[in-house]
């Protein structure tokens, strides 16, 4: 999601110790969004599982010669017709000024970073392209992304995928109960510049649930120690975006797409996840994973 500097988070992170230790309590005690009640936990696991079945479903269909348009199709008539799902992206906008995006998933190629929308071009071998997934059931979001490289892709673009990856990876395993958010931003930010890539800060994680993006914005850079407190319950994405250049993003004039300055690749990966009481559930792993993480 777009990084929003009004957040409590972002406004939090200049407050005094006790003002941060009184907003942090009065946060993980919040009984709305980001934190479910137990017996939603259920529908949310439902929800992830379903969001990267159709990341599995997808998977075989990527290949030169497909346009984005015809893979969001079989995403929207997937998501719609055999999973009983609605596609979260299709007429979503973050506020009323914003144009409504107008398809089923997010597709992004090579120098988009995010928010990519499906169109009539078609791939091509040596391509790298991001899909990213959002369906709500029963009103619970799943909220996952992958990369697929399209034919045979370049050795640096392969490294960019790979490493984006295990910054994702490396996110997930800063999650625990106590952590707090800077130490998830730390550890991406650290795997990737000591790759020499740079991490895109104008979009972060966020918290899911009921709503698609909620509180908090899960930054993916900062310092051990730092922002809210994770707390059992807790469910939000993380979802970094790394550049094989400079950081900086620009949004094209559809109001949505956003690209590399330097129109050098960019890489991300996404989860949904649950801060459990010994540390962290997956809830839209995929079979490929296994164990991985
Ligand atoms: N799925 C994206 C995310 O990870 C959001 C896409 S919003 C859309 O937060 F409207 F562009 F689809
Ligand atoms: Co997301
Ligand atoms: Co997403």
């Amino acid at each position: 999601m777009r990084r929003n500097s009004r957040s409590r988070f972002t406004r939090s992170r200049t407050l005094g110790n006790n003002e941060k230790r009184r907003k942090r309590s009065i946060f993980a005690t919040r009984k709305v969004d980001p934190l479910l009640s137990t017996e939603e936990l259920p529908q949310m696991r439902i929800a992830g599982q379903l969001a990267a079945g159709v990341l599995e479903m997808i998977g075989p269909h990527v290949e030169p010669g497909v346009s984005t348009e015809a893979l969001d199709a079989l995403c929207h008539e997937y998501i719609i017709d055999e999973i009983g799902c609605t596609p979260a992206p299709l007429g979503y906008r973050s506020s009323p000024q914003q144009t409504p995006f107008p398809k089923s998933i997010c597709t992004s190629v090579n120098h988009v970073i995010c928010h990519g929308i499906p169109s009539e071009k078609k791939l091509k071998s040596g391509d790298i392209v991001n899909i990213d997934v959002t369906v709500i059931k029963d009103g619970y979001h799943g909220d996952t992304s992958k990369m697929f490289m399209v034919g045979k892709p370049s050795p640096h673009a392969e490294r960019l995928v790979k490493v984006t990856q295990e910054c994702l990876y490396r996110g997930i395993g800063a999650v625990r109960p106590g952590a707090c958010l800077g130490d998830i931003g730390h550890a991406i930010q650290r795997h990737a510049e000591s790759n020499r890539y740079s991490v895109v800060r104008e979009f972060c994680g966020h918290g899911i649930g009921r709503v698609f993006h909620g509180e908090p914005q899960v930054l993916h850079y900062g310092r051990p120690g730092e922002g809210v407190e994770l707390v059992e319950g807790m469910t939000f994405t993380i979802e970094p975006m790394i550049n094989l250049g400079k950081p900086s993003a620009r949004l094209l004039p559809d109001g949505w797409t956003a690209v590399t300055r330097d129109r050098k690749l960019s890489a991300q990966w996404e989860h949904t996840i649950l801060v459990t009481a010994d540390g962290v559930e997956v809830l839209t792993l995929r079979k490929e994973e296994g164990s991985a993480i």
